[in-house]
């Protein structure tokens, strides 16, 4: 019977670029989509960019544009990256839209009726120069419990603590730089207990996989707490009716606006929506990450109850990506945008690599730059593409291309690949592509070991037909292995059936073979990949802004100047030219750099603040400024005799300043 699906990702936000993190969603769900599209169900794939929000308002006036300006072109750009990595929506709209507005108000609307949503008294943080309310993430200060510097409003990177912003140290607003104010404001709260014991009902229908039930029991032991919906002006997102100056929280409107693309789409093809989200034809399946679990495992459900609308079907949850088993970070050069990536690689690569990782549990999957070329090179090219490559161009060019039928041997190969297709569909529909691309691989093994028995470039001098027969059983074979990675691989299948010329494969057409069928030219279909290209992209990462550098340009430029100092105070500040001799990290004490300066004969042991951005072994030989007659000082770790001269908000934002070249060390600097 013929599936009916609607299928999302989760709305990447419209103030920063795709990036390798970002995909492995996009492509877990585009396979899921391609397969259930393959196995002729009928599957639709939704999504759109999230739009409203205090980091998309600051991030337009840091650039000087309007927010709609801004979304729009941001639209365009992750548009333009998804079709590049082949990734096909059916819809890829935004949440700025009208659909959006009216949903959003509709549901609002049903669930003030309902009796869940409540008005609150609350104090917040609020930045008196820019005239807007603090989210936590900006404002930065001392964490209160182990006193590390440039710590986020809720939580310290370096001991890990939780707290309320006004426990924060000396907070200042990164936005200003100013110290914000408590002020007390009204806001609108959606009471999420009302729904518990529906909430309840609907997980052991199994909504989540049971891999994540675990974490809903914890966050039903820890109490539903109501949930702030509204936001006080300044704000980009809807207004909420009835009121001047509040808005929808951006997370209200997100998850309203996966209903807003499909009702956009049922609008452009003459669909009835109502039909499409209501009724109980379609299932609906979200694929998210596990850092936004709450709000599609509680929230989004809760809201859509409180407006009596259809529940989805299933959320699908997956871990992080992690690469060299790190956090993807600047400085390494491994926060990779999709673009940066498209400069330099075949995005069939990666399709082909987060497959063979996937599978349905919510661990990370880690990309390891040496598997990565080691897996393409060998599974890839070297198992898959070559089996085609060593079959086409001989049946092309000894055989006029034509196909003859299947031998026994030949047969009893198809029927081995025909036999694995309930196992691979089997992995594919829960998930586990890890589990479908090594049973494909070892299929191609199996097919390998076929090709060098039969010795068809042997056979060709001396028996044209039978050499015939054994390149009808390979390329059979190579069709075959096509349906099977055609989810994963579309550009590769289409080159496949290109040269095959067969119309577009289908997993039914395993049901059938090829015979007495002439084939076309052969098209190159993939290339190894190359180190130097990987190592390339890697420096051009390392080199790029981030976009919360571009949000955090602007407030530093605004940044209040300190008092005037006489010309004579500053030139009491000895600034030299430096060298550094050695770096190396800190035991005990994760944000510090040790470095060894030479100063021209002279050298200092300074303890500089900069781990986050820096690799100890990137900065040996490095030329700095450092200031050179600042008063020793003692510190847990050793003594400090100078500091280097750098910019940036801190952690991984840091950037050391340098002499052009030909500075030599112990130069001063005027
Ligand atoms: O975490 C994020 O990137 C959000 N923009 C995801 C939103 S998903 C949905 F709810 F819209
Ligand atoms: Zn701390």
């Amino acid at each position: 019977m013929t599936r009916k699906l609607l299928v999302t990702s989760a709305l990447p936000y419209a103030n920063g670029p795709i990036h390798i993190g970002h995909l492995v969603e996009y492509l877990q769900t585009d396979i899921w989509v391609r397969f259930q599209k393959a196995m002729g169900n009928e599957c639709r794939y939704f999504c759109a960019d999230d739009t409203h929000g205090t980091p998309i308002m600051i991030r337009a006036k840091a650039e000087g544009v309007t927010p709609e300006e801004l979304i729009n072109r941001v639209h365009a750009e992750h548009y333009r990256d998804f079709i590049d990595f082949g990734i096909e929506f059916d819809n890829y709209y935004s949440t700025h839209s009208e659909e959006n507005r009216q949903f959003s108000e509709m549901i609002y609307t049903c669930a003030s009726k309902a009796g869940s949503i409540v008005k609150k008294e609350i104090q917040q943080a609020y930045d008196e120069r820019e005239k807007m309310w603090l989210p936590d993430r900006y404002i930065q200060g001392t964490c209160p419990r182990c006193k590390a510097a440039d710590q986020y409003g809720d939580s310290c990177d370096s001991c890990g603590a939780h707290y309320q912003t006004t426990e924060l140290i000396d907070p200042v607003s990164t936005v200003s730089g100013n110290r914000p104010i408590l002020k007390e404001s009204t806001h609108y709260f959606f009471q999420l207990s009302q729904y518990e014991d529906a909430l309840k009902e609907l997980f052991k229908g199994g909504y989540v996989q049971a891999s994540v039930q675990n974490k809903l029991d914890e966050w039903f032991s820890a109490g539903l707490k109501d949930w702030d919906i509204s936001r006080d002006g300044p704000y980009f997102g809807f207004k909420i009716p009835g009121e001047e100056d509040k808005y929808f929280y951006v997370w209200l409107d997100a998850p309203i606006g996966y209903m807003a693309s499909i009702k956009n789409y049922c609008d452009k093809n003459g669909l009835d929506f109502e039909n499409l989200w209501n009724g109980d034809e379609y299932e609906i399946y979200h694929f998210i990450g596990k850092d936004i679990m709450y709000f599609h495992a509680l929230f989004w459900p809760a809201v859509l109850m409180s407006a009596d609308l259809r529940l989805p079907t299933k959320l699908f949850v997956h871990g992080f990506l992690t690469v060299n088993g790190q956090k993807m970070s600047k400085s390494r050069g491994t926060f990779i945008k999709a673009s940066t990536y498209l400069n330099h690689l075949d995005p069939q690569y990666l399709r082909y690599y987060y497959a063979s990782k996937l599978t349905s549990g919510v661990g990370d999957i880690d990309l390891s730059v040496e598997d990565f070329i080691n897996r393409v090179n060998s599974d890839l090219v070297g198992k898959l593409a070559n089996l085609a490559s060593r079959s086409g161009p001989m049946l092309s060019k000894k055989l006029d291309g034509m196909l003859g039928t299947l031998d026994d041997k030949g047969r009893a190969l198809i029927d081995e690949l025909i036999t694995a297709k309930p196992e691979i569909v089997d992995h594919y529909e829960n998930l586990n592509y890890a589990a479908a691309i090594r049973k494909i691989a070892a299929l191609a093994d199996v097919c390998n070991k076929y090709v060098e028995e039969q010795q068809p470039w042997v056979t060709i001098k001396t028996d044209s037909e039978g050499t015939r027969t054994t390149l009808t059983a390979i390329l059979n074979a190579v069709r075959m292995l096509t349906i099977y990675l055609k989810p994963v691989l579309p550009q590769y299948a289409d080159k496949i059936e290109q040269f095959l010329a067969v119309d577009p494969l289908t997993f039914a057409d395993t049901d059938t073979v090829f015979e007495n069928h002439k084939i076309d030219n052969f098209v190159r279909l993939i290339e190894r990949i190359e180190k130097e290209k990987v190592e390339a992209m890697v420096e051009e990462s390392k080199q790029q802004t981030t976009p919360q550098q571009i949000e955090q340009a602007q407030p530093k430029l605004d940044e209040p100047l300190e008092a005037e100092c006489e010309f004579g105070d500053f030139m009491k500040v000895d600034l030299r030219i430096a060298k550094i001799a050695t770096a190396s990290a800190v035991e005990g004490a994760d944000k510090l750099l040790q470095l060894e300066l030479d100063l021209g004969g002279v050298t200092k042991n300074v303890f500089a603040g900069i781990s986050k951005a820096y690799k100890p072994e990137d900065l040996v030989g490095r030329l700095v400024l450092c200031v050179a007659n600042l008063k020793p000082r003692k510190m847990r770790f050793g003594v400090s005799e100078g500091m280097v001269c750098a910019a940036g908000p801190g952690g991984e934002e840091i950037f050391l300043l340098s002499p052009d070249s030909g500075a030599k060390p112990g130069q001063r600097v005027h």
